[in-house]
């Protein structure tokens, strides 16, 4: 895992290479299509779908360079969306049982195979069918590494986290349990689920419950089509491959979510520079406290209404000081952070694919419960890691950083 680190690290050096001239006409697409003779529910077509619907949907269609520009219910960096959803229902009144693929561009879910005794719970680490709905998030590394080359690879698990989290929101909003599933049979799923050298699966979350007959594995995978109009990535499958380690921690779950938080989410692009009231201090860093295993979070205040700003680690201040120019020089110039309250800064002793997908579920748990008090949060993946850990003074690596305040 060293050996990703360091080559996923963001250098001053890398950031002058990378930063080149990107011509967005060349940029592969954003969304994955099935073939139209498929049957298809459209999203509002039955009550049950709800929940899919919330998980992944455009929420904002605009126009830049006459081509049409897309936002989701969840962040991405640099809103490429390198991540698809899927969605295996099972014994629910009035929707047909098999695996689907949630096209969230076209508002609708997209048949792909029925299911009977066969389904993706052996792949998912269950052994009985599983009534209700099992979902599974992959990853398209090729949507972002176009922009953001070897630094992707960490971009892709933490939007995957990103969109787990946002089906823990989908199902807090629509009042049902959901589990995420630890254990997936990685390399059984990719080939199960039809994916080629294009798309990895990365995490499953079930909602619903075991029964107790036996699921065998699917007799034929699911139909190829592949996620981009064309690729030129020459990666290393491996690192795709790798099982995330991730548990079902309480942390990750948000408190009650209203669906109206989900549909009007958006990355807080300017900060009012105002402290925060008292009750929003503590309500964060209250958050921040329920941060799991094997992830930790700094804190630097920056507008704190009571306490010194300066950095804290696990609520204890550990530095005084006004820190928020040096804090935006090392999140590569990103001086718009300098108006937030608070740098949260996530790191680990446990770097891999588990704890990036861990960060990217912990800040969608942030986006839904700050959105719902009315804060504004953005998920910074743009930072110099290397003087990121000199700065804490810690050997842990970087996974995530997010800005939280006022807007
Ligand atoms: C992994 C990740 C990294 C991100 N990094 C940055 C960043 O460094 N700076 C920033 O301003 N926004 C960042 N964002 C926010 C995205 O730019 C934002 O989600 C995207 O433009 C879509 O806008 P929306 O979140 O309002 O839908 C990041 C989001 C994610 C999920």
């Amino acid at each position: 895992m060293k050996r990703l680190y360091d080559e996923t690290l963001l250098t001053p050096l890398r950031v002058a290479r990378n930063s080149k001239y990107l011509d967005w006409d060349a940029q592969p697409s954003q969304f994955k299509e099935y073939p139209a003779f498929l049957f298809r529910y459209a999203f509002d077509e039955v009550a049950a779908l709800k929940v899919a619907q919330l998980s992944r949907c455009v929420t904002f269609l605009g126009e830049i360079s006459s081509k049409p520009y897309y936002r989701l219910n969840l962040p991405s960096a640099g809103n490429l969306h390198p991540t698809e959803l899927y969605l295996q229902i099972r014994g629910i009144r009035g929707v047909i049982s098999g695996i689907y693929h949630v096209d969230a561009k076209n508002g609708c879910l997209v048949l792909i195979q029925e299911i009977d005794k066969e389904g993706l719970e052996p792949y998912v680490g269950l052994r009985h069918r599983f009534k209700g709905m099992l979902f599974v998030v992959s990853t398209v590394p090729f949507r972002s590494e176009w922009k953001y080359g070897r630094r992707a690879w960490r971009y892709c698990y933490l939007d995957a986290g990103h969109q787990a989290g946002s089906v823990l929101a989908a199902a807090s909003a629509t009042g049902q349990n959901v589990t995420i599933l630890s254990g997936i049979d990685t390399e059984g799923l990719h080939q199960a689920l039809g994916f080629g050298d294009e798309e990895y699966p990365v995490v499953a979350l079930g909602i619903g419950e075991e029964g107790d007959r036996e699921a065998g594995r699917l007799e034929h995978a699911l139909m190829h089509v592949c996620p981009l109009d064309y690729s030129e990535g020459t990666r290393d499958a491996s690192a795709y491959l790798l099982a995330p380690k991730i548990s079902d921690a309480k942390g990750y779950r948000p408190e009650k979510i209203e669906e109206e938080t989900i549909l009007r989410r958006r990355s807080a692009r300017r900060f009012s520079g105002e402290a925060l009231s008292e009750e929003g201090a503590d309500f964060v860093a209250s958050l921040l406290q329920e941060v799991p295993e094997p992830l930790h979070a700094w804190q630097i205040w920056m507008h704190h209404p009571t306490l010194p700003d300066g950095i804290y680690r696990d609520g204890v201040c550990v530095d005084r000081g006004e820190y928020a120019k040096l804090v935006c020089r090392m999140l590569v110039d990103q001086y718009f952070i300098a108006e937030a309250s608070a740098v949260v800064i996530l790191t680990t002793d446990a770097f891999g694919p588990g704890a990036l997908l861990g960060a990217g579920i912990f800040v969608q748990r942030v986006y839904m419960e700050a959105g719902q008090k009315g804060l504004g949060v953005t998920g910074i993946g743009a930072y110099y890691d290397l003087k990121l850990q000199q700065f804490l003074g810690t050997d842990e690596a970087i996974l995530y950083v997010a800005a939280i305040g006022a807007v």
